[in-house]
């Protein structure tokens, strides 16, 4: 699928942007699935805010439970700012949510049918992949006025094998510009170091430094502004950030976590699966 080119491109620079690899039918489908999920979720039931503050999400509280708990199953997460002081969604509920994670790969026929398949399989194929795995899915909102920002992480901290294999096949579901939030990487970032771990033991999880290396200046970032159907592949080591989105366009993104089967991929990952639900490739 890739040209040779691309290859030593994509080890090169840590990433590669492959325009039109999904047909806006294959978005649509996907996006309708997902503002379906989103409506039918219990708002007043379950209020939980995904946050990458690096205090907050080593806290032991329900929050954190609900998150690990969605290793294996379909939660919604709502945006920091989706509630007034009263507790009252600010925006209709479909432009609350922050991002439904994490086995909908598995679990929902649609994200399935869009997950899986011989071409992703190829492509993960040229990226260097032996035996890819798929250990998580997100469809992430970036909501229009509230999407909050994403800080500079590295994708290695929560799929952390050994050797480090995991490679993130990010998706724009709309097109993603400077306004509404896209992806920015650390140009050859990817050379430097894991700088932390994000562990679980028992119930709750801990973000981990690992490597002292300061996170790169964002002056220094570049944008991938990219048009809906793009794909962007990059590496567990690439630094990367996406702004809060102040627009009042949404940008929709869909990812996946992937693994290469003949890494040793530890215990103390959060995701785990067992022989109830294993973990699969593209093709399995
Ligand atoms: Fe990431």
């Amino acid at each position: 699928m890739l040209t040779a080119d691309q290859i030593s491109k994509f080890h090169d620079d840590g990433y590669i942007v492959l325009a039109d690899f999904k047909s806006a039918d294959e978005l649509a489908t996907l996006k309708a699935r997902a503002l379906e999920i989103a409506a039918d979720h219990d708002w007043e039931a379950q209020k939980t805010i995904f946050t990458t503050d690096r205090e907050k999400r080593n806290l032991a509280n329900a929050a954190n439970a609900y998150f690990i708990e969605s290793a294996t199953t379909v939660k919604c997460f709502f945006e920091e700012k989706a509630f007034d002081e009263a507790g009252e969604l600010v925006q209709p509920l479909e432009q609350s949510i922050n991002k439904i994670g994490h086995a909908m790969h598995d679990l929902d026929p649609v994200f399935k049918a869009f997950s899986t398949g011989a071409k992703l399989n190829e492509l993960a194929t040229d990226l260097g992949m032996v035996m890819p795995q798929v250990w998580q899915s997100m469809y992430i909102f970036k909501q229009p006025r509230i999407g909050g920002e994403v800080g500079w992480h590295q994708d290695g901290s929560f799929f952390y094998t050994e050797p480090l294999s995991v490679i993130t096949f990010w998706f724009a579901v709309d097109d993603a510009t400077l306004e509404n939030g896209c992806l920015w990487v650390e140009p050859l970032g990817h050379k430097g170091p894991l700088r932390e771990r994000y562990t679980l033991s028992g119930e709750f999880p801990k973000m981990i430094e690992v490597d002292p290396t300061p996170w790169p200046d964002t002056g220094t970032a570049i944008p991938l502004e990219v048009k809906a159907g793009t794909l962007i592949c990059f590496k567990g080591t690439l630094p990367h950030y996406s702004a809060a989105n102040t627009s009042d366009q949404a940008r929709h993104a869909t990812t996946l976590h992937v693994t290469d089967g003949t890494a040793d991929y530890v215990k103390e990952n959060w995701i785990q699966r067992g022989a109830d639900f294993p973990v699969r490739g593209f093709i399995d």
